[in-house]
C-alpha cells in the first residue's frame, strides 16, 4: 500500500460521532439535535455543518478531551495507511484563545500525538474566519507563542463569505513573523478571486481547498509556476454541494495543468469518508493509479509544514527520497 499522507484535517471536524456522544453523557451535556436517526452528525447546509461543528465541540472541554480526540483521530488515520497528518488546531475551542490556557491544550495534543504509533502529526494552528479579525488576531498570538518542532503552520478556516482576507492579514503577519508556515481556505465556497486575494494579503504557500482556482486560466498558470500547493478535499465538497458529483470535480484538471494538488479528508465523520474511500473514488472516477498516487504522496511530502530532515525521511518512505 502506498503510504498516505494529510495535509487538511480538522481535528474537531474528525471526532466520531460515538466520542462526541460519549463526552455529552459523561458531561450531562444534551447533544441529541446534532444527530440523526442513523446516530451521523445531521446537517442541510454549510451553515448548518458549521453549526452542527461548533455544538459538538462544546462538549470537547479539557486538555485531557482533546488528548482522547487526539489518539482517536490518529489511530483512524493510521489505521487508513496515513504515516504523516497536519491537523487544523483551534484555540478557539481550547481555552477560547487564552494563551497560558492554549499551552496546556497544545501540551495534552502533543504528548497524544507523540505517544501515537505509525504516524507523525503536525498541528496548524486556524483561526475560524466568522470569528471575525478580533478572535484572529488573539488566535494568531496563541499560535506565535507556541510554534516549534510540533505546531508548525497558521491558517483560517470556516465561512468564507464573512469579511476579506485583508481583514486577516495582521494575525498572518504575525504568525509568519514566528516563523510558522502558512495556509488558508479559500476557492472552497468563494471564486477564483478569493484564491488570488489569500494569495496576495495573506502570502501563504498553500491553499485550503482553491478549487475555483479552475475557473481562472491565468490563476492555475499562476499555482502552476509559484508551486503553490491546493490541499484538495473532493468527498467533502461533493458531501457539502460545491460539485454535484465525483465526475464534475476538478481536482483531474487541476493535477493536469501542473497544480500541486493532494488528497485529504477535512472532517471525515461529516462526510462519511476516509483517505482511503478518497483514493478509491479518484481511482473509479479518473483512473488515478498507483504511480499518481506515488506522485501525489511526494507532493503532500514536498509542501508539509515539518523540518527537512521530516520531510527527507517521508520521501524515503514513499519510495521518492
Ligand atoms: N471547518 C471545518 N471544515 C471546514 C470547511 N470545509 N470549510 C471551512 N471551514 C471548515
Ligand atoms: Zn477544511
Amino acid at each position: 500500500m502506498i503510504p498516505k499522507l494529510e495535509l487538511h484535517l480538522h481535528l474537531e471536524g474528525a471526532a466520531p460521532p460515538d466520542l462526541i456522544r460519549a463526552l455529552a453523557r459523561e458531561k450531562h451535556v444534551d447533544l441529541s439535535g446534532i444527530f440523526d436517526d442513523r446516530g451521523h452528525y445531521a446537517y442541510d447546509s454549510f451553515a448548518a455543518f458549521l453549526r452542527v461543528y461548533e455544538a459538538a465541540c462544546t462538549v470537547l472541554q479539557t486538555p485531557d478531551d482533546f488528548a482522547r480526540l487526539t489518539r482517536t483521530v490518529l489511530e483512524r488515520s493510521a489505521a487508513q495507511g496515513v504515516i504523516y497528518t497536519e491537523a487544523f488546531l483551534s484555540p478557539d475551542f481550547c481555552g477560547q484563545r487564552d494563551v497560558s490556557a492554549w499551552r496546556e491544550y497544545l501540551h495534552a495534543i502533543r504528548e497524544a500525538a507523540q505517544s501515537a504509533p505509525d504516524i507523525q502529526m503536525r498541528g496548524i494552528v486556524t483561526c475560524i474566519r466568522h470569528f471575525g479579525p478580533d478572535a484572529a488576531r488573539e488566535t494568531a498570538l496563541c499560535a506565535a507563542e507556541t510554534a516549534g518542532d510540533f505546531l508548525t503552520g497558521f491558517g483560517i478556516a470556516g465561512d468564507e463569505s464573512a469579511g476579506h482576507p485583508r481583514d486577516f492579514a495582521y494575525g498572518f503577519d504575525m504568525a509568519r513573523e514566528a516563523g510558522l508556515s502558512l495556509t488558508a481556505h479559500a476557492g472552497e465556497w468563494g471564486g477564483a478571486q478569493s484564491v488570488r486575494d489569500a494569495l496576495d494579503h495573506l502570502r501563504v504557500a498553500r491553499i485550503g481547498h482553491g478549487v475555483h482556482a479552475i475557473n481562472d486560466p491565468a490563476l492555475v498558470d499562476r499555482l502552476a509556476e509559484d508551486g503553490i500547493t491546493l490541499e484538495v478535499c473532493p468527498g467533502s465538497n461533493v458531501t457539502l454541494g460545491v460539485y454535484p458529483d465525483w465526475r464534475s470535480h476538478p481536482i483531474d484538471k487541476l493535477r493536469a495543468a501542473g497544480v500541486p494538488v493532494t488528497v485529504s479528508t477535512d472532517d471525515p465523520p461529516f462526510f462519511h469518508t476516509t483517505m482511503t474511500h478518497e483514493y478509491q473514488r479518484l481511482s473509479d472516477t479518473f483512473g488515478w493509479d498507483d504511480e499518481i498516487f506515488t506522485d501525489i504522496a511526494r507532493t503532500a511530502a514536498n509542501a508539509a509544514f515539518c523540518d527537512d530532515a521530516t520531510r527527507a525521511a517521508l520521501l524515503k518512505r514513499i519510495g521518492a527520497g
